[in-house]
């Protein structure tokens, strides 16, 4: 164990019930049971924390003091709370916190490995386009939206859609157009920029939402015609929106946000029989944290990861377009309704303002995956335990630092 292992330090931990004050009890998660492991991990935190090693301080009492600082700093939220109002902030500034002191403990100059901590505060007469913005989560931002004083550009495969939508949104009290527009041509693409910036002059906001699934097939049985129309709504689509928008968004120079909505498939379960979806989603992630990085300071960017929400997506294939092998027939049987999928959409779009002003980057709407993301992630930092163990002086390796020299050397070259 390293104290630079920033997430070995919230993932040691895993969420065992709740006691009957109703916080949550920690315990040792089951993939950090080696005593070895537990030895090592404890003496850095401990030295980070006390200044003092396990061996001095006894184990148990060493793990209960983790334990309680786990507890206290990291637990201490309300994990089921859907309001919006998301004390679960801490969970996303504290690694933060950690990672900027652990680099500066390792001796590294100053570093910030993530650029902002907070995202666009007021959306009052700002500028949201919405793709995928006619039907389930798309819609219920744009409800929310408006709910806070923002004109909605609702952008959809089907114009007259589009215009009905719109026309609902125009209700609450703010301007809103509707735009046909494919995610998957090009030219769609630009026309509905074109069309955003010729009514509001700005546009501030991109919920870069549209999205398709095939429903449930083994991977082997999977059509390349579905595999290839998944990629291109739910990563090509979402890219050269994102891309569009971003170009635009630099010119115009002042303050926007990006939201791509991914999936909880993307940083927890790879769920089984939906190959296509989870590898598109986990695209997306990728691209969205490098942005996250790569962006400049008046543009913000999150993930919006929902959970099994009740929408149409699994009649998605109805919208299929012709290049892609024309619509599929309807799935009444389909189990899209409340019996099966847990959480109603109608919390979904407030959920995601709130955790935009929050500055959050991962947004979860939903908690039901937040174990197997746990699960990953321990058995990503066991494997890496296991498998290599820190070299004394892996620092001198350390990836982020690495690229950064590899980054300078090539702008004094250029
Ligand atoms: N519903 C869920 O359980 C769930 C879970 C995680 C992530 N998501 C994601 O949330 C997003 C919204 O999906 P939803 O659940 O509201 O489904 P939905 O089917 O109700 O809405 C998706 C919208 O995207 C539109 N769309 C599809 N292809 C398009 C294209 N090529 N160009 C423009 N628009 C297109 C559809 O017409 C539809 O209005 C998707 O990216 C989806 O993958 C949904």
């Amino acid at each position: 164990m390293t104290v630079g292992d920033t997430n070995r330090d919230t993932a040691l931990f895993s969420t065992q019930g709740h006691g009957k004050d109703g916080a949550e009890k920690t315990a040792l998660s089951p993939g950090a049971q080696r005593s070895d492991f537990i030895r090592q991990t404890v003496n850095a935190a401990l030295k980070l924390v006390i200044g003092a090693p396990v061996e001095k301080n006894g184990g148990e009492r060493g793990i209960r003091t983790l334990g309680t600082l786990a507890r206290t700093t990291v637990f201490e939220t309300a994990p089921f709370n859907h309001s919006g109002t998301s004390p679960r902030l801490q969970l996303y500034k504290l690694p933060v916190r950690r990672c900027k002191q652990n680099y500066a403990r390792l001796g590294f100059p100053d570093y910030a490995p993530f650029t902002r901590e907070t995202g666009m505060q007021d959306f009052t007469d700002k500028v949201a386009v919405i793709s995928g913005g006619v039907n389930g989560i798309g819609f219920d931002i744009a409800k929310a939206l408006a709910g806070e004083k923002c004109h909605v550009v609702i952008a959809d495969l089907d114009q007259e859609a589009c215009d009905a939508a719109a026309a609902e949104i125009s209700a609450q009290g703010v301007s809103a157009i509707g735009h046909k527009c494919d995610v998957t041509q090009e030219a769609d693409i630009a026309a509905l920029a074109d069309a955003a910036w010729d009514k509001f002059g700005h546009v501030d906001l991109l919920f870069n939402n549209a999205g398709v699934g095939a429903g449930l097939v083994s991977s082997t049985k999977m059509a390349d015609a579905d595999l290839r129309w998944i990629f291109e709504v739910n990563f090509f689509g979402n890219w050269n929106m994102c891309m569009e928008f971003l170009r635009r968004f630099k010119e115009q120079n002042s303050e926007a946000h990006i939201c791509n909505t991914a999936s909880e498939n993307s940083i927890g379960w790879p769920m089984p029989r939906m190959a296509g979806y989870n590898a598109s989603k986990a695209a997306v992630l990728g691209y969205t944290g490098m942005l996250r990085m790569e962006l400049p300071d008046h543009i913000s960017v999150s993930l919006l990861c929902p959970g099994w929400t009740q929408t149409d997506i699994g009649n998605s294939g109805t919208r299929r377009q012709e290049k892609f092998g024309g619509p599929k027939p309807a799935r009444p049987s389909f189990p899209m309704d409340g019996d099966f999928f847990p959480y109603e959409v109608e919390t979904v779009g407030a959920h995601t303002l709130a955790e935009i002003k929050n500055g959050s980057f991962y947004i979860f709407p939903h908690y039901a995956a937040r174990h197997l993301a746990e699960e990953r992630n321990d058995e990503i930092i066991a494997a890496f335990d296991a498998q290599t163990g820190p070299s004394p002086d892996w620092q001198k390796h350390d990836t982020r630092s690495f690229f950064e020299a590899m980054q300078a050397a090539r702008n004094n070259k250029e």
